[in-house]
């Protein structure tokens, strides 16, 4: 019997909790939220597509009870305040961090052995604030950020190529931030042929842009923070670990001397499976993309640094 707490039933954890459904990644999907009735009402709503979408899980909501999450295989966090239009992701930490801190406390004393997902802004310091702060060991705990934006940018490559989205492979390394993040189109491929084949220099560049900003497109456009990807994204995720599926796929890790780095949370290829973050995955990368993590890391690490300022960490 496989169990997955998603915290938070706004537009990110209802959709998410809807694609796990629907997928049937987990037998039991528990909704939980602080607002009275919120995530009963997503779970009935969920449930009510049963039949007509074809799924045997359950997805049960509740209020704020968190012995209804006890023996939860996986924890899904993605409680706390959206961005707004014009916001950065970063800009929401003084809201969020106290959030993101009690929510995983709580769910942590009625699922001691979870992996949790990390899915609440700013995600990499989230997370960084999960490990941190609970001292759990660093395959536990899965930054969403990196399977979102590697997605996005499979998106923007296949419009550019004019070709099916399936068959597009890339990946998006660095941090989960506008400035932050480093999609590496000098590694994608369209059914494993380098995209330089297809697409010049130039139009590379406006792809990598236009994935960097994804996020803020959308919020623009929607008013808030957007949810179907981010929902499909964090449900990508899950399913791997919760069928074991080795994934690689770009999350927020917690790196102990990859890259170069220590002591921080970092969006890079991992295997995911079973156990979490099973194995890292170490690019070959140039000079370029070196620098771009360089100042990805140092940006990071400066929003990390409010953590310690607010005496969470
Ligand atoms: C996004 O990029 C929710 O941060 C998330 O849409």
């Amino acid at each position: 019997m496989s169990k997955v707490t998603v915290v938070g039933a706004g537009n990110v954890g209802a959709t998410c909790a809807n694609v796990l459904a629907v997928n049937e990644v987990a037998d039991q999907i528990v909704l939980i939220d602080i607002k009275q009735g919120f995530s009963e009402g997503k779970a009935m709503d969920i449930m009510q597509t049963a039949q007509l979408m074809g799924f045997d899980s359950v997805v049960t909501g509740v209020t704020n009870d968190y012995a209804a999450t006890a023996g939860s295989d996986v924890v899904v966090v993605t409680s706390g305040l959206p961005r707004k239009p014009g916001m950065t992701r970063e800009e929401l930490i003084g809201v969020n961090a106290g959030i993101v801190k009690s929510v995983v406390e709580s769910a942590l004393k009625y699922s001691p052995d979870a992996k949790f997902v990390i899915v609440s802004n700013p995600m990499d310091p989230m997370a960084y604030l999960t490990v941190k702060s609970l001292g759990l060991p660093r395959n536990r705990v899965i930054g969403m950020g990196g399977a979102l934006d590697s997605s996005r940018l499979k998106y923007f490559l296949s419009q550019a190529i004019g070709c099916n989205a399936n068959e597009v492979e890339g990946l998006v390394i660095g941090g989960h931030g506008d400035t932050t993040m480093i999609p590496l189109t000098r590694l994608a491929t369209y059914k494993g042929i380098p995209v330089s084949n297809f697409l010049s220099a130039e139009k590379l560049e406006e792809v990598a842009k236009a994935t960097m900003v994804g996020g803020a497109t959308l919020t623009g456009l929607l008013g808030t923070s957007a949810w179907m990807a981010p929902g499909a994204a964090t449900s990508y995720l899950v399913e791997s670990i919760i069928k074991d599926q080795k994934k690689m796929i770009v999350c927020g890790t917690f790196l102990e001397g990859e890259y170069g780095m220590n002591d921080i949370l970092i969006g890079v290829p991992v295997i995911i499976g079973k156990d979490g973050i099973e194995k890292v995955i170490e690019l070959d990368l140039n000079d370029d993309e070196k620098a771009k993590l360089a100042a990805s890391e140092a940006a990071v690490r400066k929003t990390n640094s409010i953590l310690h300022d607010m005496n969470l960490i």
